[in-house]
């Protein structure tokens, strides 16, 4: 099977067991009626395997059993072959001689598409010039310059793009979607073999086996331009078994049913050649699921690879022997040689070391989650040891930290990771934003992936990764080329899909705005050249948001640096006490107090003295003012309120899995007022996710105890700074608000349903009404109440509770399914602290909810509507996200048609007045970006704390 044969098989062929080729499946299947040759192959063939020997040799039919044997050994031959062979890559040539395997002629793409006038990524760089792109049949029949005469036929479907930027589908390197399903249910988690009896090596077990063509997650995660996803089992195990590639396209077959071959990235080519993929786990994972040390973990793996490597010994030998005796052609020899071997299969099939005979023989790839560095140099070593290649570390959120150990490997090794997801247990707690740019600098190939399973992880979002690691300074190719072309190169399919090239595969994606840029969404998916999208649903779900103009396809920045000298020497300056400092170059204020007659527009002079704002004008205005101070020069200076973080645990847990890491979480919630939880008595302040914060000009968080269960405490605020303690007012309220959940979440032994939950609050609120106790004052509306909740049934009993009790001060934190009842909390005047507005259906209980652009409006839009007055929180595992916070809030007010200053009060203003922080225009905290923080590519000069005038942030950094 040399490279370059018929790409197009005739047969589709299921993928059943990969032991049987269907070419000597064929030779063997008995043809009705059954024929004497048949029926006496039959009897030998019982005869063979049940009956003793003499009986055998006894036999009269020499001739015959000859030719038996004959065959057998054509057919074990075939076998080695196929063993040794490396899967095919479609050599690519011009377009004609290209066929796209998964196309049929009856739901296929079925009219010549043309795109004209494209801003094009064609998987590796940015093009010049725009240019028209033909695709039929699911191919890309040309990219030529436009305007330049193509030639398609005359029925073809004429695009006019005017401009806009198209990319090839985005290739994840790693999901879960399809073997999970979509609401996530006990009974559809197939992802880890677990199971004590198999242990943790399984090799032998195949994730297709799993995949349910059906998870709509599959279609969420299209809309997001993914059109390509390897689907892993999970990390439980050391060797988890193999994966395999999808295409994003539910019921793209023949009659468009719900049929799993049909969904595979390599359905039409047969099983033999289709490309393996082995999934391992380093370890946290495996270390915790089997009770095993690393030690332990490296022997099963060990012990495994060293019967897998003798076994392919004794393919190797059987079928050189085998190929040997055929070409002498003793008949004789050959009957001796295969009764004498075929007790063991001819010693080709070995079920159960397969996949890791593969991994040696390089057939299979390997792919493995790990994060730490020493895990990285066992890995290796092991490889070296057995003699495998590995394609790729996946989540790797050390890699930054060794990339020469991993390029002395020799394998390329590309690092498969998150670009800002971490902190989340041990092994993620090194993460490092500027991971991307580094690895990069040492050539190492960097991907970004999903690790698709829930909200957090949901590969709808992929391309945003990118776009972030492009931020903290990888090249606007290399961010393309981290989600399209590197992903296809590590998984050798980068002859078919991750570029936008003639003969690859048509799948391709038109972007409302530059890629990279906050908010990016696709108009058009086509996979296989068929649009996935609805355009009906993509036009209104964007309606709100203006016309993209052309600045908008230029490569978003990147976040500005300065150097350690000059952050030393102007830092130490600025941060003395009673510092004069002039910020010159401020382009934009969203502050409401403390702007001069003349500052109209244009480049303005802050300046502060002793923590105050003396002048903030045109230059001129404020030269008197800025006398002997100390001057800071931006170019696009940009001043925001400091903006306040509704977190998940901040302070309070600084590893999240890790409850000795911090305060830790209620075991077992009490009712009793007098034991309350408060979080002020838990908070430290300062760590990781303190320092993203910083980062993102988030001076203030709200945070809220630990539990998950009903009743979770009373939450403090706390400033970010990491320059103020719990004695010295790092805390600027004690308490904020008493909080509650309701939902799945909130179930436990003595509230084992929602309607326990739900009458437990309504008994909490009756009977403290009026008491001096901190439930009486949630009750008497003296106190916030927030409530943690997403369904929109949940919330409809909240706000029956509400109108019942119009004194209360109700507060929804979650609302996934808020949208779905916008107008009735606007009525109730009920305010949100959405977490979801690029929620997902993940579960159940947010069935309904809103997946958003361009699926959907988004929930922010939707709330906006309504009247609803909302402000906007990240949620997830842990606090990892906090600088992003005026990004989303970018992305929401993008959806929502808000303007500007409406975005940073959904992070500022917004939570205030909801949470009633009482924070004074006059007296709050304030921060100076250079650059704009509702776009990538801002960073965080300086900030001055509200409270005492001091400088709470000077160029702070994340690490
Ligand atoms: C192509 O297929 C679509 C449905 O998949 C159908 O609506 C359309 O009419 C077909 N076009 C042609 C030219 O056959
Ligand atoms: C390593 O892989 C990257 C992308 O996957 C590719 O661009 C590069 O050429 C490869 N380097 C070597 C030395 O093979
Ligand atoms: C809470 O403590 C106060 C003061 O000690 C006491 O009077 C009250 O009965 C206690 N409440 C409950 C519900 O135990
Ligand atoms: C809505 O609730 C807030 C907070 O409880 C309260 O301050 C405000 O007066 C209420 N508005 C209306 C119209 O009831």
């Amino acid at each position: 099977m040399a490279e370059g044969n018929d790409p197009h098989p005739k047969f589709h062929d299921p993928l059943l067991s990969t032991q049987s080729s269907p070419h000597h499946g064929r030779r063997y299947r008995p043809k009705a009626p059954i024929t004497v040759v048949t029926l006496i192959l039959l009897v030998l063939g019982l005869q063979f395997i049940v009956l003793p020997r003499y009986v055998y040799q006894i036999s009269p039919s020499e001739v015959k059993l000859s030719q038996f044997h004959l065959d057998r050994l054509e057919a074990r031959l075939q076998k080695c072959a196929e063993i040794t062979t490396p899967p095919v890559r479609y050599p690519v040539t011009s377009a004609g001689s290209r066929i796209n395997p998964r196309w049929n002629p009856f739901t296929g793409q079925n009219e010549t598409v043309v795109f004209k006038n494209v801003k094009l990524f064609d998987g590796e760089t940015v093009l010049d010039k725009k240019v028209d792109i033909v695709f039929k049949k699911g191919i890309i029949e040309s990219v030529d310059t436009a305007g330049k005469s193509v030639t398609f036929d005359r029925h073809a479907k004429v695009l006019d793009l005017e401009g806009k930027f198209v990319t090839p589908g985005l290739v994840d390197l790693h999901s879960h979607h399809l073997a999970f399903a979509w609401p996530l249910l006990r009974d559809t988690d197939d992802s880890n073999e677990v199971n004590p009896e198999m242990g943790p090596v399984t090799p032998q077990v195949r994730i297709v086996d799993s995949i349910k063509a059906y998870d709509f997650a599959t279609t969420v995660i299209a809309s997001g331009g993914v059109t390509t996803s390897l689907i892993l089992p999970g990390s439980a195990n050391i060797m988890g078994g193999e994966a395999v590639l999808v295409k994003n396209a539910l019921r793209s077959g023949e009659n468009s049913e719900e049929v799993v071959e049909e969904i595979l990235l390599e359905h039409g080519i047969p099983v033999s050649q289709r490309r393996r993929f082995m999934k391992m786990a380093c370890g946290e994972n495996p270390r915790r699921v089997y009770k095993h040390t690393r030690m332990g973990n490296a022997w099963y793996f060990r012990k495994h690879m060293e019967r897998a490597k003798e076994l392919m010994g004794k393919q190797d030998a059987w079928c050189l022997q085998a190929e040997a005796l055929k070409e002498a052609g003793n008949v004789a020899a050959i009957s001796s040689f295969m009764e004498s071997t075929l007790k063991d299969g001819g010693a080709t099939d070995y079920l159960e070391y397969d996949s890791s005979i593969g991994m040696l023989r390089g057939k299979v790839g390997v792919n493995i989650h790990c994060y730490e560095t020493e895990d990285f140099w066992d890995m290796i070593h092991h490889s070296k040891e057995f003699g495998f290649r590995i394609q790729a570390f996946h989540h790797a959120l050390e890699a930054w930290k060794v990339p020469e150990m991993i390029k002395d490997s020799g394998d390329n090794i590309t690092i498969a990771t998150f670009a800002e997801f971490g902190l989340y247990k041990k092994e993620a707690y090194e993460a490092n934003l500027w991971a991307g740019k580094i690895l990069a600098e040492h050539g190492v190939p960097v991907a970004y992936k999903s690790d698709h399973v829930e909200s957090e992880t949901n590969a709808k979002y992929l391309l945003y990764q990118a776009a972030t690691a492009h931020s903290f300074h990888l090249s606007e190719d290399l961010a393309l080329q981290s989600v399209t072309s590197v992903p296809a190169r590590s998984l050798e399919i980068d002859h078919r899909v991750g570029y936008a090239r003639e003969g690859y595969d048509a799948d391709l994606v038109v972007w409302d705005s530059h890629p990279l840029s906050i908010g990016a969404t696709a108009l058009n998916v086509f996979i296989d050249g068929k649009d996935v999208l609805d355009a009906k649903m993509t036009e209104d779900s964007l309606s709100k948001v203006a016309s993209g103009g052309p600045h908008e396809l230029k490569s978003p920045d990147m976040r500005p640096t300065v150097a350690a000298d000059i952050k030393e020497k102007s830092c130490s300056a600025i941060e003395k006490t009673g510092a004069k400092i002039a910020i010159t170059g401020i382009q934009r204020s969203y502050l409401d107090v403390g702007l001069g007659p003349t500052a109209k527009s244009g480049s303005l002079t802050l300046v502060v003295d002793h923590g105050t704002i003396t002048c903030f004008d045109s230059e001129p205005q404020c030269a008197s003012a800025s006398t002997e101070s100390t001057t800071i020069s931006l170019k696009n200076g940009h001043v925001l309120p400091g903006l306040t973080a509704v977190s998940v645990s901040l302070g309070l847990m600084e590893i999240s899995s890790d409850s000795s890491t911090g305060d830790g979480e209620i075991r077992k919630g009490s009712l009793n007022p007098n034991d309350t939880v408060y979080a002020k008595y838990g908070v430290h302040l300062n760590g990781k996710a303190f320092a993203r914060a910083r980062i993102g000009g988030v001076t203030r968080a709200v945070t809220a105890p630990l539990y998950q269960g009903f009743v979770d405490g009373v939450s403090t605020g706390i400033k970010t700074s990491g320059k103020k303690t719990i004695l010295d007012g790092g805390i600027f309220q004690d308490d904020v608000a008493l909080h509650f959940a309701i939902g799945q979440a909130a179930k436990s032994e003595s509230l084992s349903t929602i309607s326990s939950e739900i009458s437990k609050l309504r008994q909490i609120l009756s009977e403290n009404a009026g008491k001096d106790n901190i439930y009486g004052k949630a009750a008497d509306g003296a106190f916030p109440l927030v409530v943690h909740v997403q369904n929109e049934y949940d919330i409809m009993q909240l706000i029956k509770i509400k109108q019942e009790l119009p004194v209360i001060n109700l507060i929804l934190l979650g609302g996934a399914g808020a949208p779905l009842v916008a107008k009735e909390l606007a009525a109730a005047n009920i305010s949100v602290i959405l977490t979801a507005n690029r929620g997902a259906q993940d579960t159940f209980e947010k069935l309904n909810s809103l997946p958003g652009p361009p699926l959907s409006k988004s929930p922010a839009a939707v709330l906006e509507e309504a009247g609803v007055l909302f402000g906007l929180a990240i949620s997830g595992e842990g606090d990892s996200h906090l600088h992003n916070l005026p990004l989303e809030a970018s992305w929401a007010a993008k959806y929502a048609g808000l303007s500007s200053k409406e975005a940073v009060n959904l992070v500022s203003r917004n939570i205030e007045q909801i949470l009633g922080l009482n924070v004074k225009e006059e007296s709050r905290d304030f921060v100076v970006f250079e650059g704009d923080p509702l776009q990538f590519g801002a960073s965080v000069v300086v900030a001055f704390d509200g409270q005492d005038g001091s400088v709470s942030l000077c160029w702070p950094e994340s690490n």
